[in-house]
């Protein structure tokens, strides 16, 4: 194509993504855009009327940031050099004995010259360029081995397409941490709630969660950014250390630590995190440390690596993040289980960054034991999480006349009594219609460790209850899309979206469900033991207390709470409607020693290829919980040959051998007729 395009057009073409790209720089990596968004966006525009007209794309093109279709699962990459981690110092003097064992392993007692930067919060990529073009980006893993995600990183616009400048290496692996500035990670927080979702912990799993994501087009919904600190293998260039190494990468476009130095001796290196300490309140993102290396990379080698952890650095440790504030009320909340558990609401203060403006105070004889009362002055820690605690309370700034928080005596939802049994921390309402446990109840039994219902959270069951639509758990299955939409937070898409994510939500395990059905006690260590030793739902039905002792790991206080559950009548017809009647279809992997031996395709063996309509996983481990073998050639041993989409060799070889070639949907018939033959589950 590329002889057809006439000279002028390509050299504008060139000129487009040049000029494109060298914005999108000032933008993102130096934060100093010279021309206005309106601007950028024509020359984008022009770039790509002449990339359909020609049908031609350079490869460092910005038009290809975007537009990569969704992936079945992550490709994996081996990592040419291993990611390493870093050993940790929490105080100065930590960091003098680094500094000794470093001079003494270098057998010199001459002052060391260190690297200071920020530790940058996120999640570690290694992004490899091939000839300067991006070629691969992937995450640390376990260091050795780690995930492709090339399409996502591609998104972040922090991240050049292309190396720039004098020196540009034949392959390079280029090292850094994509992260979340901290008022992105806060609005990405609250769109999440508002939408019902759950929202991220930190700055670093909101990192992390974006970028291994299967669909690109979500990854690059999210702001992310990338902070370069080092390489892994490299070819056809050479840095002598540190300094000139991230003095390179600056050159290259790559947006390298906000604060960076070089200083002789570790006292110098003290100085230099004091500062960055100080400055730490004022960066966008998220640092909870330091990373100190030895500058010359020829010391490093010497210095070599103990088992994962170089010897040549060390990261220092920040305190959590601390802020005072004033305690404007105490409240209780209600939990699923009637447990009424005391929070604090304060004057809104930002700590590290993020907008505090509650905290939990556990239960009421930690507030008892703090005396923390309403209008007192109170020192509140933020570790690596949002979640607050309060440290302690300034007694020399309580007004005058204030009283100690007593426990309720009527529950904050219901107004029902609270009752605190003998030996117990926890103040429980006792009533069974308590709309807070009811919502509660709801928000557990559709969250991602439970039925993972994406869309129904905290914000839409409550809403859904509020309206009457669901009234109890199972009240979801009859859930109706034209309901939604008089709902003032649907319009037509979303509605779909979560009516879909309850259908997908239906084909569930038995582990899963277990644990959705909030029996108090079992969580999802003890969901996944049950599921392990009985077959199906209908085996705990009317189950005994001394068959569930006989269970390894089984404690008593389980045992108990789950015979009262399935002893009693109403839950069982409960678990009756959802399976018969609303259509909830629980299978059990992990049904350990029988797994295999009973399933419908037991002592079949399948190979599966071309593109299938559900992720491949998925369809292997349908085949292997039924009770079939996943094989990966065709050979006179294979019973099926289950293909999609563009089939490739397998097809003719099992054709050659005779074996059966079926869909994916067949598939699903095969499973459904040998249940109906054996039904086995209900
Ligand atoms: S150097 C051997 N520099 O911290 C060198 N790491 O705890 C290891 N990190 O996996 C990396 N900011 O994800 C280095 N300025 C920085 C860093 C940094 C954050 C992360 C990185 C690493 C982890 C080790």
């Amino acid at each position: 194509m590329t002889d057809k395009i006439p000279q002028d057009i390509k050299t504008e073409m060139e000129k487009l993504v040049q000029e494109l790209n060298y914005h999108n720089y000032r933008y993102y990596v130096l934060d100093e855009p010279a021309i206005s968004d309106a601007e950028y966006d024509r020359m984008y525009r022009s770039l790509k009327e002449l990339e359909e007209k020609y049908n031609h794309i350079l490869p460092d093109s910005p038009t290809q940031r975007v537009g990569a279709p969704p992936l079945e699962k992550f490709r994996k990459v081996r990592h040419a050099e291993p990611m390493l981690s870093l050993d940790n110092a929490f105080s100065f003097d930590e960091l003098r004995e680094f500094d000794k064992r470093v001079k003494k392993l270098l057998g010199s007692g001459k002052d060391v010259e260190y690297t200071v930067e920020p530790k940058y919060d996120g999640l570690a990529m290694e992004i490899t360029y091939r000839k300067g073009l991006l070629l691969r980006a992937s995450t640390r893993g376990d260091g050795a081995e780690g995930e492709d995600v090339t399409h996502n990183i591609r998104t972040v616009k922090a991240v050049p397409l292309k190396i720039e400048g004098e020196r540009v290496p034949e392959e390079i692996d280029i090292r850094g941490e994509v992260y979340i500035d901290l008022d992105d990670f806060e609005r990405l927080n609250k769109q999440r709630t508002e939408a019902g979702e759950q929202p991220f912990a930190n700055p670093r799993n909101a990192a992390a969660g974006s970028v291994r994501q299967l669909d690109p087009a979500v990854t690059a919904s999210r702001r992310l950014y990338l902070a370069c600190y080092g390489i892994g293998s490299v070819k056809g260039i050479s840095f002598r250390s540190q300094e000139e190494l991230v003095a390179w990468l600056a050159e290259a476009r790559f947006p390298t630590p906000a604060t960076f130095s070089a200083v002789s001796g570790i006292e110098k290196v003290i100085s230099a995190i004091t500062d960055i300490a100080e400055k730490r309140g004022s960066y966008t993102f998220e640092t909870d440390g330091a990373v100190v290396k030895v500058n010359d990379f020829g010391l490093q080698q010497r210095l070599g690596v103990k088992t994962r952890e170089p010897r040549w650095a060390i990261a220092y440790k920040f305190r959590a993040h601390q802020g005072v504030t004033r305690v404007l009320d105490i409240q209780g909340s209600v939990g699923r289980t009637g447990v009424i558990t005391p929070f604090a609401v304060f004057e809104p203060v930002r700590i590290g960054g993020v907008t505090v403006s509650r905290s939990t105070l556990h239960n009421w004889d930690e507030i008892e034991r703090k005396d923390i009362r309403k209008g007192d002055t109170v020192v509140v820690e933020r570790a690596g999480d949002v979640i607050p605690h309060v440290i302690s309370v300034d007694q020399s700034r309580r007004p005058g006349g204030s009283a100690k928080v007593v426990m309720p005596d009527k529950c904050p939802a219901c107004g029902s009594r609270v009752v605190r049994e003998e030996g117990e921390v926890a103040a429980r309402c006792v009533s069974l219609h308590c709309p807070a446990q009811v919502v509660e109840k709801i928000i557990h039994f559709a969250s991602r460790g439970g039925m993972d219902i994406e869309g129904l959270g905290e914000k839409n069951v409550e809403l859904l209850y509020l309206r009457g639509l669901i009234k109890h758990f199972e009240d979801i299955y009859r859930l109706r899309k034209e309901q939604l939409l008089e709902l003032p937070r649907f319009a037509d898409k979303s509605a779909q979206n979560l009516i879909s994510a309850i259908e997908r939500s239906k084909h569930t395990t038995l582990a899963r469900f277990l644990f959705a059905l909030g029996i108090i006690h079992v969580g999802e260590f003890a969901a996944r033991l049950l599921a392990r030793n009985f077959e199906n739902l209908k085996r705990l039905y009317h189950v005994s207390p001394e068959v569930l002792m006989n269970i390894r790991q089984m404690g008593e206080k389980i045992a108990s709470s789950l015979t009262t559950f399935f002893n009693d009548k109403k839950n069982l017809d409960l678990l009756d409607v959802m399976v018969r009647e609303l259509g909830l279809r629980i299978e059990n992997p992990d049904y350990a020693q029988k797994k295999g031996e009973k399933g419908p395709l037991r002592g079949l063996t399948f190979v599966i290829t071309g593109s299938m309509p559900r992720p491949r996983k998925e369809v292997e481990e349908l085949i292997e919980e039924s009770g079939g073998h996943v094989s990966s050639a065709v050979s006179g041993s294979t019973d099926y040959l289950v293909a999609g989409e563009d089939p490739g060799s397998k097809l003719a070889k099992a054709k050659g051998l005779g074996v059966k070639t079926i869909s994916y949907d067949s598939l699903l018939k095969l499973i459904h007729a040998k249940k109906e033959e054996h039904p086995r589950l209900f």
